[in-house]
């Protein structure tokens, strides 16, 4: 029978039936790689396995592997799984390699297999974070046969891989896509079959998907981002997927002289509490996961002098902004159509949530008509096209968050008895209470 000889990419995988120069896939050129088809007709018919029933599986209950860094157990759902593979990824210098160190240092005869920095370089680093080491081995390979052989022969009760872009998979080329994907499966194996926790570090290359670690996110159980705001001033390790716990959760971090330092109160990390009034400046309230936190929304209207009115937004959604400009001009009879609009949340955080609609709207004429906003009082809200305020998700959560930071008047869409909340219906009666000395 002939053999059918294909053409692959060793960047991206894709597949031709005739050799070419280039992949119009990936746009790479001389990748393509001579391949044998495997054979369709020759499925062998093997004998078929027993089901079993699911009344008779048992469940072991599920070891959770903790340290004092609160933030990192919070995000993974109460600490690390045995025999869970979780994927720390983000972009070359944010910390991921301080982070796991410090972790390494809670866990007793933690492995650190690094095949991107000497033990010396390591070394310096914790002693830099003055951490307690000695109990850390460490292995310098990047084989992933070896690893994997390494990690079942000492057993470790953790161990950290930095970083998946410098393993190498002997039956793969080296550097491509399916590199990272092959050695990740088998890392991902050996943690199932041995049950170690293994967390992987993966940078975000520039160009993004390829390479980076974004191709193993299906394989691992959980994958964490870790992210900073626009001003560099905090980290936010974001959970994207996880097989253990919530998704959606972050835990923000500061990175100091001596590594990184939790931030147990969001709040206070984004805004600061002062009596004075202030002139377009609206305090709301985020959710990030099942987390909750004061956010300061900053607005500056000034006469267009020349052209089209500018709208700018730093941290919120430039369309958005636009839509609550038209609310405001429609229902509240608010004409900003010679106003540039100047949008900001202060501290650097990004907001995609539309429950701050109605600060951001709140901002915007406060600033327009020189009224200033008291700030213990707080306003959250999304904002219909009709000029409707709508309820907000999650509104006990960010409730009980504005109490405890001690808001006196909370401005919202909800009937719950509670002596701080103002339940306001529509945009109109905001601006009412905007106007109120
Ligand atoms: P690193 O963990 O090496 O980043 P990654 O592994 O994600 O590439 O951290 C890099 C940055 O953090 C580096 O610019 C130096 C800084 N840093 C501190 O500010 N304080 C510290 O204690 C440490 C260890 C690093
Ligand atoms: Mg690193």
């Amino acid at each position: 029978m002939p053999k059918n000889t294909i053409y692959s990419c060793t960047n991206c995988g894709a597949q031709y039936p005739k050799w070419q120069g280039r992949c119009q896939e990936c746009g790479q050129w001389g990748g393509l790689t001579e391949e044998i088809e495997p054979s369709q007709n020759t499925t062998k018919r093997l004998p078929a396995k027993k089901p079993v029933d699911f009344k008779n599986i048992n469940l072991s209950p599920e070891s959770r592997l903790k340290t004092t860094l609160q933030e990192w157990d919070q995000v993974l759902g109460g600490g690390l799984v045995a025999g869970s593979v979780v994927l720390l990824g983000g972009d070359p210098g944010i910390g991921k390699s301080t982070l796991a160190l410090q972790l390494a240092s809670q866990i007793k005869k933690t492995l650190y297999i690094s095949g991107e920095e000497s033990a010396s370089q390591i070394k310096m680093r914790a002693q830099r974070l003055a951490t307690d080491l000695n109990q850390l081995q460490f292995l310098n390979e990047t084989d992933v046969d070896i690893i994997c052989s390494s990690l079942e022969k000492i057993h470790p009760p953790l161990a950290i891989i930095d970083s998946i872009q410098t393993i190498r998979n002997p039956e793969t080329p080296m550097g491509s896509a399916s590199q990272i994907t092959a050695a990740t499966a088998k890392l991902v194996e050996i943690a199932k079959k041995t049950n170690i926790p293994i967390i992987i570090i993966g940078h975000v290359t520039k160009e993004g998907v390829v390479a980076g670690p974004k191709t193993i996110e299906h394989l691992v159980d959980t994958v964490l981002y870790f992210e900073t705001d626009n001003q560099h001033h905090y980290r936010l390790l974001r959970s994207i997927k996880n097989r253990f716990g919530p998704t959606g959760e972050i835990g923000l971090f500061e990175m100091t002289g001596q590594g990184l330092k939790e931030i147990t109160n969001a709040s206070q990390a984004f805004w600061q509490k002062t009596e004075q009034k202030k002139i377009g400046i609206i305090p709301s309230i985020v959710m990030e996961g099942s987390r909750a936190f004061i956010v300061e929304i900053q607005a500056l209207t000034a006469k267009t002098s020349f052209g089209y009115p500018q709208r700018k937004a730093i941290g919120f959604d430039q369309n958005r902004l636009q839509m609550i400009i038209a609310v405001l001009a429609k229902t509240a009879k608010i004409n900003l159509a010679n106003q540039d609009i100047y949008l900001n949340v202060a501290g650097g955080m990004k907001i995609k949530e539309t429950a701050i609609d109605l600060a951001v709207a709140l901002a915007v004429t406060s600033s327009l008509y020189d009224l200033p906003w008291s700030q213990d009082q707080l306003a959250l809200g999304e904002i219909g096209l009709a000029g409707e305020i709508r309820p907000v998700s999650q509104a006990d959560k960010r409730i009980k968050e504005a109490s405890k930071n001690g808001f006196n008047k909370i401005i919202i869409n909800n009937t719950k008895q509670n002596s701080a909340i103002i339940s306001i219906q529509h945009i109109k009666e905001s601006l009412t209470l905007l106007k109120q000395k």
